[in-house]
């Protein structure tokens, strides 16, 4: 958010940022990158803290090396239990169909570190497999 920003909402309504930030294997700020979470959000909501994402996670490392997953959904921040869809992504993630549960493991006004547990249907195997990973930004 720059310096110039005028926010007037207390839920940050309007707001639209773009981020990319680093996915790890775990919550530890030094573990291995796997990835990068590219994603535009929208403070969407008047009620509460809460954005409207577009989201692509795209790996570079590991299993997944070369797929993205696209992601999309609401994410009302500052709830304990939050869930957005899986609707595909090109690789190892075409015709993907799942869910992500988030949870916020730290933050700070700067910083924040969130951990997804992924659930999809694997169309290859006709299988559901998951969580693939606990990955954290
Ligand atoms: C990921 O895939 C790219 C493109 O195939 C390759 O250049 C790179 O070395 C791979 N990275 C790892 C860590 O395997
Ligand atoms: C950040 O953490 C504080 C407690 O540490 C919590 O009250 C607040 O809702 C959190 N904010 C977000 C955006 O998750
Ligand atoms: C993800 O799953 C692990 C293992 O079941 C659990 O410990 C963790 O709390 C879950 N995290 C989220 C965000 O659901």
């Amino acid at each position: 958010m720059g310096p110039n920003a005028i926010i007037t909402s207390p839920t940050f309504f309007g707001l639209v940022l773009a981020f990319d930030d680093p996915v790890r294997k775990g919550p530890n700020p030094n573990s291995e990158i796997v990835g990068w979470a590219q994603r535009l959000v929208v403070f969407a909501s008047l009620e509460e803290i809460s954005l409207h994402m577009t989201y692509d996670i795209v790996f570079t490392s590991g299993e997944f090396n070369g797929s993205t997953l696209n992601l999309v959904g609401r994410n009302p921040l500052t709830r304990d239990y939050r869930e957005f869809s899986v609707v595909g992504g090109p690789g190892a993630f075409q015709l993907a169909r799942g869910f992500v549960v988030d949870r916020t493991v730290f933050n700070s006004t700067y910083d924040a570190i969130f951990e997804y547990n992924v659930t999809q249907i694997d169309h290859a195997s006709g299988s559901t497999v998951g969580p693939i990973d606990n990955n954290k930004e």
